[in-house]
């Protein structure tokens, strides 16, 4: 079932990445929120990791002078991280796991296991007047909890899924547990947005997903970037999940 109008949410992590490797002043991760904006992105996404493995601090207020559309930050339950956040003002603090070992965000957040902590974040996050989404797996207890610790957004991990050998049994099966835990997240009055491994062909089941509000995609659409442009690879997302 579609509903309505998704918004693609390009995570610019990835040009920080090519950045870094070698410690050069180029790619600029604000040419490429630019270039993506003017390509249809309906936001920018950055992942401020604790280890600045992509973005840097200085990238942060950069991109909030020149995004028109929504800034998401991405963020471990870090104090260090939520002054920057607090300093910079992002629509959006996309809050994640965070492990130094892992290539991405492996898993959504234990919030069961971690109920006060996470409570407590949400708790200083609307104090500062800024809106938190927590990146949870697509399970219902996880979802219960997420409402419980006073979060009214969440953002489904789709990286089980995307991982799938393309159109198997198991593919169906996790694209029937999103979409069972979009339902439900949907009925306790979540704002729903999900993400995570998605590229050009496994976009488009998860784009009629019901009432998701956002797809956040990153290594996908960079990686696409590399071959056709970044300006030519946003459209073709775009296309892709609104068409
Ligand atoms: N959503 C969240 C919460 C993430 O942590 C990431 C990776 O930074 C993404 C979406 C984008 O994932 P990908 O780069 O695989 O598209």
């Amino acid at each position: 079932m579609k509903n309505g109008y998704i918004s693609l949410c390009v995570n610019i992590d990835h040009v920080a990445t090519l950045r870094q490797a070698r410690f050069s002043s180029y790619p600029s991760v604000v040419e490429a929120a630019q270039i993506a904006q003017n390509a249809g992105a309906d936001g920018i996404t950055v992942h401020l990791r604790e280890d600045r493995r992509h973005i840097q601090d200085d990238d942060i207020p950069a991109l909030k002078n020149i995004i028109k559309g929504k800034f998401t930050l991405e963020m471990a339950i870090s104090e260090e991280i939520l002054d920057i956040a607090k300093r910079n003002k992002p629509d959006l603090l996309t809050i994640v796991p965070e492990k130094r070992e892992e290539l991405t965000t492996e898993g959504g957040l234990d919030i069961i296991g971690q109920f006060e902590k996470t409570k407590a974040f949400l708790e200083e996050v609307n104090k500062a007047s800024l809106k938190a989404s927590l990146f949870i797996d697509p399970n219902l207890e996880t979802i219960k909890a997420a409402k419980d610790a006073g979060a009214e957004r969440i953002e489904l991990h789709t990286g089980e899924y995307a991982n799938c050998k393309l159109n198997s049994e198991e593919m169906k099966y996790q694209l029937s547990q999103l979409s069972k835990a979009a339902k439900y997240a949907k009925s306790l009055g979540f704002l729903v947005n999900a993400g995570h491994g998605l590229n050009t062909s496994n976009v488009k089941a998860i784009s009629q997903l019901h009432s998701l509000e956002e797809l956040h995609i990153g290594h996908s659409i960079i990686s696409r970037a590399v071959l056709i442009g970044l300006n030519e690879a946003v459209k073709e997302m775009k296309h892709l999940i609104s068409g």
